[in-house]
């Protein structure tokens, strides 16, 4: 691990750590929720408060650098040049609201279109998942060890309610039949993670935002795993997009179900 990446991944730490601790501390009192496209499409002021506070940090320590936040507090970014920070400030907002669980705070960095840095913070079991390039994948500092590399029918598979209720996909049908079980959370990240851990065998969802993606990818590529789009391309970060998150064998049933 280079010095300025280990010297940044102790400051992200530290930072996810106090934003948590608000989220914690304020999680029960008065949420001031908006809808934005949907009535399933929410914001909260904690949203916008993590994000401001995560941006105001970024461009005091990191002046130089281009933010792409989803409530819209950072830069316009239309591509991956520099070293671009992602943020996803609570990553499940609907769980956050209609749950008050099952949610994280996401942030990836990105260097010259590389990822580089990675973090999937679960604020109410205060696990943080930590990716680092070339440096393997933690959960609160301890190892986490690549997962075994199984086959549909002989794991779980997780996807989003977008597959079942917008895009319609029909495909998913007949890969979660594949597998022993289909799963939602409701949280990209804390579905990669699931992935990460081997609880699931393949994260498989659509309509992705780029903040929702990008720290998955360094998940993947640290522990050896595949992230795709449906099409088996590298994921392109700069559109909304449809991914597999997945261990190798589950990937490779995932594409020959997808393309036959
Ligand atoms: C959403 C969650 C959800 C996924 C949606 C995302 P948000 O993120 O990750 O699981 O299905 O596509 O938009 O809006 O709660 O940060
Ligand atoms: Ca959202
Ligand atoms: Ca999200
Ligand atoms: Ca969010």
């Amino acid at each position: 691990m280079t010095d300025h990446i280990q010297a940044r991944d102790k400051t992200i730490k530290k930072w996810i750590h106090d934003i948590g601790q608000v989220i914690i501390k304020e999680k029960d009192s008065y949420l001031e929720v908006e809808q934005k496209t949907a009535a399933n499409d929410l914001v909260t002021n904690m949203d916008k408060w993590v994000e401001k506070e995560l941006v105001e940090r970024i461009r005091t320590a990191y002046s130089k650098d281009r933010i792409l936040g989803e409530e819209g507090f950072g830069d316009s970014v239309k591509n991956m040049e520099g070293t671009v920070w992602l943020l996803d400030p609570i990553d499940g907002t609907l769980n956050f609201v209609l749950q008050n669980e099952n949610f994280a705070l996401m942030l990836a960095i990105y260097e010259e279109g590389i990822p580089v840095q990675s973090y999937i913070y679960n604020v109410t079991t205060n696990e943080l998942y930590a990716a680092i390039k070339d440096g393997g994948v933690t959960c609160n500092g301890q190892p986490v060890e690549i997962p075994a590399n199984r086959c549909l029918n002989e794991g779980l598979l997780a996807t989003n309610s977008s597959i079942m209720t917008k895009d319609k996909y029909d495909g998913i049908r007949k890969i979660a039949r594949k597998s022993l079980g289909l799963r939602l959370v409701g949280s990209a990240g804390l579905e990669t993670i699931e992935v990460a851990k081997g609880s699931i065998v393949a994260y498989i969802a659509t309509n992705l935002k780029p903040w929702d993606i990008a720290p998955g990818i360094l998940f993947m590529k640290e522990l050896g795993l595949k992230a795709t789009q449906f099409d088996n391309e590298p994921v392109d970060l700069m559109k909304n997009n449809n991914i597999i998150f997945a261990v190798p064998k589950a990937h490779k049933e995932i594409m020959d179900l997808i393309h036959e």
